[in-house]
């Protein structure tokens, strides 16, 4: 009767709304912290993927400056080379460092103080370099979480570094610049890492 009538006309409003609902709960989805699966067209390129990759990150264009050594797969380009890539950058990145720090412990005029800092940033670096090896390992068996938690401590040994420069108030660190340039490209690596695992 009358009740039926006005429920069979709210019905299509009514449907209407549920689907809008159901999309709009897929669109904050795909942009929410547990993202939706990267997906990638079937015949993109290298350079593509790349582009893509980074479009995600922070540091875009430190993430496409480090990922142009990324190896020309040809077709079916792969999300999970392009990690390993950016794992490898950090990596060298900071073995470089570590070899500029002991370029700089060679000044014996240096003040005991920013020696024994120097010190430490050493010490850290070298750790961060077996961290990244590490995960570079792990990320080829596919243990993302220990890939996340080494990168991590990576991140925190450069942090180390600079948190022991700081302890000093002799001046600008002298390393700062490349704590802060390491740090972005372990975070991009991490980003990355994270498109993999949705
Ligand atoms: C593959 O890429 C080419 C050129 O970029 C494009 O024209 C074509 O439509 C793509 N094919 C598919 C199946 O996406
Ligand atoms: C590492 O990063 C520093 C700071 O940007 C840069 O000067 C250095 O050339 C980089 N080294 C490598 C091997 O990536
Ligand atoms: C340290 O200094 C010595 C003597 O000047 C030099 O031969 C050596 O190559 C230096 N090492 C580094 C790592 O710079």
């Amino acid at each position: 009767m009358k009740m039926s009538s006005l429920f069979a006309s709210l019905l299509p409003l009514a449907l209407c709304l549920a689907l809008l609902g159901h999309s709009g709960v897929d669109a904050r989805g795909a942009r929410g912290a547990h993202a939706a699966p990267f997906v990638i067209p079937a015949n993109a390129s290298t350079a593509d993927l790349v582009a893509a990759v980074c479009g995600t990150l922070n540091r875009k264009d430190l993430c496409l400056s480090s990922l142009q050594s990324v190896p020309d797969v040809g077709s079916a380009p792969d999300v999970g080379v392009l990690a390993i890539t950016a794992l490898k950058v950090a990596t060298s990145n900071a073995s470089d460092t570590s070899a500029v720090i002991q370029g700089l412990l060679n000044d014996t005029t240096l003040a005991p103080t920013v020696q024994q800092a120097l010190s430490d940033c050493a010490d850290h670096y070298l750790d961060a370099v077996e961290q990244l090896d590490d995960s570079v390992a792990a990320l080829t068996a596919r243990a993302y979480t220990d890939v996340r938690k080494w990168v991590k401590i990576a991140i925190a040994d450069a942090d180390g570094c600079e948190a022991g420069f700081q302890q000093l108030a002799t001046g600008p660190n002298i390393l700062s610049h490349r704590n802060l340039i390491f740090r972005q490209l372990c975070n991009n690596a991490l980003g990355i890492v994270k498109l993999l695992k949705a």
